[in-house]
């Protein structure tokens, strides 16, 4: 039976109207044409820590998000596809106890409900301490694993902790799963207790081992530069029939590229997409391919949402100092006093203030709390720009910037600090009469919109991920305001 999709091109329902940005008509339709086929094969990878989009450019145009690419797995289900689900790895970026929190929700909650059934290990994985990595790496019964790499051992190679491969069996097929770091990725590794083995050396041993699984496919992962990239794949030609690279380039292609007889699957970055191969009995077309745009066109799943929500929570729970997010010295502070909050302004700026309050920048924490769902208010990656005294780049607050809405609501949305730096001492200034010390704090404030490190400011915020359109001239005019024309 042939199942045609495009009566489920559109899979989201209720889609809201997008102006200047067609999606469904830049990313086109999917699966056009496609039989069902014998197995499905979904690729994913190098999400880096991009769990969900965060809708600062707008929610609709912002492709990934595991809530959504959940959907697209139930998708497959309600069709009756089969499908074998492998990742490259690479999904989280940093380390510590916020990012071993978000794995948990992404690799034991949510890729588990979707089913996958290969994760290959990358140099960010590695960046996890030993007792973290173990947990996802070592099968136990009820709760089998997904993580493989021929090339790395924790402690010791052993093939109960680190699996050297791994083989999915679906719909009578068996597809064989390995994963190599090269290593110029192996170099900035500070974890006595992991072991890396020479990629090529080890896929050498592997292999025999690997066709003796008499595997329908094989797939090898590799994690390196272009180059080391490259090297491996020429080292074994014609042995895999699909590489993945992390040299993938951000936005896969549209039809897929091959070395050899080997298909290069590029998943492109962050995961904003899928790559389907659909595998047929059939000589004249044995496989289809398809690139699947994590979009809007999927709905948020419910079930990965209520899981989001857990982690949130858990992040509320735990707070920023349990996170081990410690606030870091200001370096105006000595000059400028603390952090006052907007409210403190109003007097003696009403006509500021009116311009302000109308501006988005007075809803920003909205943003987080309303408009987000779940709720983002306690996530330190999302509070950054939207409110009062935190350093962006850090991700971190300043001392007596905002640490929580209950201890510091004064300090919520992008504020007038927010820009112009802490006003304790121009306010004290401005109360009292000592001239020189109103010159010197005034100045201290003071920002003009001609000189270039305005825009500097601005762009810690609207960056190229969370501001794609963002545009000084056009942006500032919106926002514009003068004391006296
Ligand atoms: C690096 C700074 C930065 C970080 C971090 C950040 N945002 Fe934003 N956010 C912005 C900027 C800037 C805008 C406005 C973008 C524009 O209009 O060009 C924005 C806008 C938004 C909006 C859109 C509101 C509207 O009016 O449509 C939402 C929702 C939002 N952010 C949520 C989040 C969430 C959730 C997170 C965490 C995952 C987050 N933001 C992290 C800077 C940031
Ligand atoms: C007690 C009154 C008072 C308060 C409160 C006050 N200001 Fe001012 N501010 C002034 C006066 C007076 C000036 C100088 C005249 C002018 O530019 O309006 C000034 C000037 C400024 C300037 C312009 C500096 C320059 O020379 O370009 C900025 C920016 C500014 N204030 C920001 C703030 C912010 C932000 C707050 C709240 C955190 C605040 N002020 C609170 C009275 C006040
Ligand atoms: C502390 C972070 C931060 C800084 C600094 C910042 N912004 Fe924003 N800006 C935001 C956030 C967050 C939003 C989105 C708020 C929302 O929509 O709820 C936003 C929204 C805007 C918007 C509304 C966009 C729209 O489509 O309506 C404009 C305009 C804007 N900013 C201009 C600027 C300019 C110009 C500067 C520099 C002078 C600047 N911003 C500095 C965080 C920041
Ligand atoms: C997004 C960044 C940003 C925010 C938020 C912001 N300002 Fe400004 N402000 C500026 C810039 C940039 C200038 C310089 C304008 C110019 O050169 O024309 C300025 C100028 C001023 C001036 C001097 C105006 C003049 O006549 O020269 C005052 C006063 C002021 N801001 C007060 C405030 C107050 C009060 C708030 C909050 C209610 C606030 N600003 C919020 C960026 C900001």
């Amino acid at each position: 039976m042939s199942v045609s999709r495009s009566d489920v091109d559109v899979i989201g329902g209720d889609i809201p109207a997008v102006k200047k940005f067609d999606l469904i008509k830049s990313d086109s339709k999917l699966f056009v044409g496609w039989e069902k086929p014998k197995l499905l094969l979904v690729f994913t990878g190098f999400m880096n820590g991009y769990i969900e989009p965060c809708g600062c450019a707008g929610r609709d145009q912002m492709k990934g998000g595991l809530s959504r690419r959940h959907s697209m797995f139930k998708e497959l289900m309600k069709n009756n596809w089969e499908y074998a689900a492998i990742d490259a790895g690479n999904i989280n970026k940093g380390f510590g106890l916020q990012e071993e929190l978000k794995y948990n929700f992404v690799i034991d909650e949510s890729m588990r409900l979707m089913k996958y059934g290969a994760i290959g290990i990358g140099n960010n994985e590695l960046r996890f301490p030993t007792e973290v990595l173990l947990l996802y790496t070592v099968d136990v019964p009820n709760s089998p694993k997904y993580y493989t790499s021929a090339n790395i051992a924790i402690l010791a190679f052993n093939p109960d902790v680190v699996k050297p491969y791994r083989v999915i069996s679906q719909a009578g097929l068996k597809i064989g799963i390995v994963s190599v770091i090269a290593s110029s990725l192996q170099k900035d590794l500070n974890n006595k207790e992991i072991i890396c083995a020479d990629a090529v050396d080890k896929l050498r041993e592997i292999l025999p081992k690997l066709n003796n699984e008499k595997c329908n496919k094989k797939v090898l992962i590799i994690h390196g530069s272009d180059t080391e990239v490259t090297t491996i794949i020429n080292f074994f030609p014609d042995e895999f029939d699909y590489i993945i690279g992390s040299n993938t380039p951000a936005e896969p292609p549209i039809q897929p590229n091959f070395v050899g007889k080997s298909m290069l699957i590029e998943v492109g970055e962050k995961g904003k997409f899928a790559v389907a191969i659909g595998l047929y009995d059939d000589s004249k077309t044995p496989f289809r391919y398809q690139r699947i745009p994590i979009d809007f066109r999927y709905k948020n799943s419910e079930d990965v949402l209520k899981r989001m929500q857990l982690y949130q929570n858990q992040l509320e729970k735990t707070g920023l100092n349990g996170l081990g997010i410690k606030p870091i010295d200001d370096s105006r502070v000595e000059v400028c006093g603390k952090y006052s909050g907007t409210k403190q302004c109003i007097d003696c700026h009403e006509e500021v203030h009116k311009i302000w309050r109308k501006s988005k920048h007075a809803s920003a924490w909205n943003a987080l709390s309303k408009e987000s769902i779940p709720a983002r208010v306690n996530d330190p990656e999302c509070i950054a720009c939207h409110v009062v005294g935190w350093n962006r780049k850090e991700r971190t607050p300043y001392k007596n910037g905002f640490i929580g809405q209950k201890a510091t609501p004064e300090l919520i949305n992008v504020g007038c600090e927010s820009c112009h730096g802490p006003c304790e001492n121009h306010i004290k200034a401005e109360q009292g009469a000592d001239i020189k010390f109103q010159e010197k704090l005034r100045k201290a404030i003071k920002l003009s919109a001609t000189d270039n490190n305005v825009k500097k400011i601005c762009i810690e915020c609207h960056d190229g991920d969370n501001s794609p359109h963002f545009d000084f001239k056009t942006y500032w005019e919106k926002i514009k305001h003068k004391e006296k024309e």
